[in-house]
């Protein structure tokens, strides 16, 4: 008799049905698992016979065969352990069939019976609850496996204490979805003095989703600002913060199985591989840029990180999705992230202070900013200088919780605004950045002293199609931070300002 326990193989963020099939026939002992396993599913057997060993079953001398159906689907991870040793309980007669077929079954074992939690977790339940089915995991997956919804979850520690279960001698209690508070380690903008430039380029960035460029000396505070983005964003909507679970489910990366709630703030060191920064590798995992999905992508150092890393962005950065290509496929992540960088204006730091520059000045500007390529720079919305903070601001009382609530507040409405203004779009493009290219002229009506000011700069500043249509967004959002309707002068004004102004004043030395 053949058994069936179903499982799953991920494809990117899918997850595709696989039969474990099992059958015990007579001839000669062996154990052999077919269907294109890799190393991880062949070395399975091993920790199955132990698992079933330590709870005092051993597998008879027979023939055993395992075929993982649809045999030509490679099959990836050891979370076909659970699976495989629930078909061969069903062989055994120890659990019926019928038992078993109501749930997807996933999870590693230990030589010693225990299960482990593999990452995916939540992408297995998600799929098992659109198919009415139930899962079968480990206890430390349960809490994750438990935010796909009104389903049955059966969470073991061991395969003895899952056996149990299914014989009704110990009932494993239902696991509950958890979630963290991440108020405490939350960074306030408070914090930073002076800066007012590089606050309001972030309240701007924060309200529409723009890209942003800092560039100033070290310690002028461009790490600081950057960190507290994250505090001014909106948190994540249901749909999106399942779709970013799910990538960090993927990646292992959910903390004690809580889901992620606050937009994901990723801020990959400068030594990052091309491989980890856009996914990749024997696997196609997903990289930075898709762990940043609906949040923040920060480079630090930006002209440190190599060529190649920065040039690939270009694309994803356009597209909001990343396609992986691996030796027989591709896949296919998402890639939505709100860049923010920062770089010093050269590389001894200090181009703006002639007393400590060094003697290369002004040709070490001009060498350091043409790390970044123009194709990049044209990406970038908002680019402002933070120069040194003044001794005086430094002193200055912080400002007041009054003034960050206001600033939220701002941020806020204009969020809601958009909301509202774009609410039957397609959930990706809910946000000025994001609103599609044959909606802009609709929503950024210009007056006559509006385009003649446009066609200034675009003149004056060799705007491109891209720049000219970025500045347009990003004055869409100044206009909806002041809650008005109409798109005025001062709004254009502004964003032409700070699209540029962290640009020239490096250049200007
Ligand atoms: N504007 C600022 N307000 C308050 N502290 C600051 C400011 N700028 C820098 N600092 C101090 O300097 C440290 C380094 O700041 P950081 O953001 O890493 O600088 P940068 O990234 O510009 O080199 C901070 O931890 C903080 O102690
Ligand atoms: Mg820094």
């Amino acid at each position: 008799m053949v058994s069936h326990v179903s499982t799953i193989a991920f494809q990117g963020l899918n997850a595709i049905d696989v039969d474990v099939q099992s059958m015990i026939t007579n001839g000669l002992p062996a154990f052999s698992i077919v269907g294109l396993p890799d190393k991880a599913v062949a070395e399975s057997k091993e920790r199955v016979r132990s698992s079933l060993y330590s709870m005092g079953l051993s597998l008879p001398p027979k023939r055993i065969t395992i075929n993982l159906s649809p045999a030509d689907l490679q099959k990836e991870g050891s979370h076909y352990d659970l699976p495989i040793a629930l078909g061969l309980l069903v062989g055994l007669k120890v659990l019926s069939q019928e038992e078993v077929s109501e749930f997807i079954a996933f999870g590693e074992l230990g030589l010693d019976g225990r299960i482990t939690a593999v990452s995916g977790a939540l992408i297995a339940a998600v799929h098992a609850n659109s198919l009415n089915r139930g899962i079968i995991c480990s206890e430390a997956s349960g809490p994750e496996a438990a935010w796909a919804g009104d389903m049955s979850i059966i969470a073991a520690r061991t395969l003895l204490d899952l056996v149990n279960h299914f014989k009704g001698t110990q009932v494993l209690a239902s696991p509950q979805p958890k979630l963290t508070d991440y108020q405490e380690t939350e960074k306030i903008l408070s914090d930073i003095r002076g800066q007012s430039l590089a606050k309001r380029a972030l309240e701007i960035a924060a309200a529409g989703s723009h890209h942003l460029l800092m560039i100033g000396p070290p310690g002028a505070g461009k790490t600081m600002l950057a960190q507290r983005l994250p505090s001014l964003l909106p948190p994540l909507e249901a749909e999106e913060a399942l779709e970013v679970s799910m990538v960090h489910s993927l990646c292992g990366q959910l903390t004690q199985g809580s889901i992620v709630h606050r937009r994901p703030f990723r801020a990959p060191h400068h030594s990052a591989s091309h491989v980890s920064l856009v996914g990749g590798g024997h696997r196609a995992i997903p990289g930075e840029i898709t762990l940043a999905h609906h949040g923040v992508l920060f480079l630090d150092e930006m002209p440190e990180f190599s060529r190649n890393s920065l040039e690939s962005l270009r694309q994803p950065l356009e597209d909001k999705i990343i396609t992986v290509a691996r030796a027989n496929h591709h896949v296919t992540y998402p890639a939505k992230f709100q860049l923010v960088a920062a770089m010093n204006p050269c590389r001894c730091g200090f181009a703006y202070d002639a007393s400590r520059a060094c003697r290369r000045i002004p040709q070490c500007i001009n060498d350091y900013l043409l790390k970044i390529s123009g194709p990049f720079m044209d990406r970038i919305d908002l680019c402002v200088s933070v120069p040194e903070v003044k001794f005086q601001d430094l002193q200055a009382a912080p400002s007041s919780p009054s003034d960050l609530l206001e600033i939220k507040a701002r941020i806020l409405q204009a969020r809601l605004l958009q909301k509202n203004r774009y609410q039957h779009f397609p959930k990706m493009s809910q946000t000025n950045a994001d609103v599609p290219l044959k909606f802009l002229e609709e929503i950024t009506p210009l007056s006559t002293e509006g385009t003649a000011l446009l066609q200034k700069a675009s003149h004056e500043l060799k705007l491109s199609a891209r720049s000219y249509h970025r500045l347009l967004r990003v004055a869409r959002t100044i206009a909806d931070l002041n809650a008005d309707s109409t798109l005025g002068y001062e709004h254009l004004a502004e964003a032409i300002f700070l699209k540029t102004q962290g640009y020239f004043s490096s250049q200007s030395f």
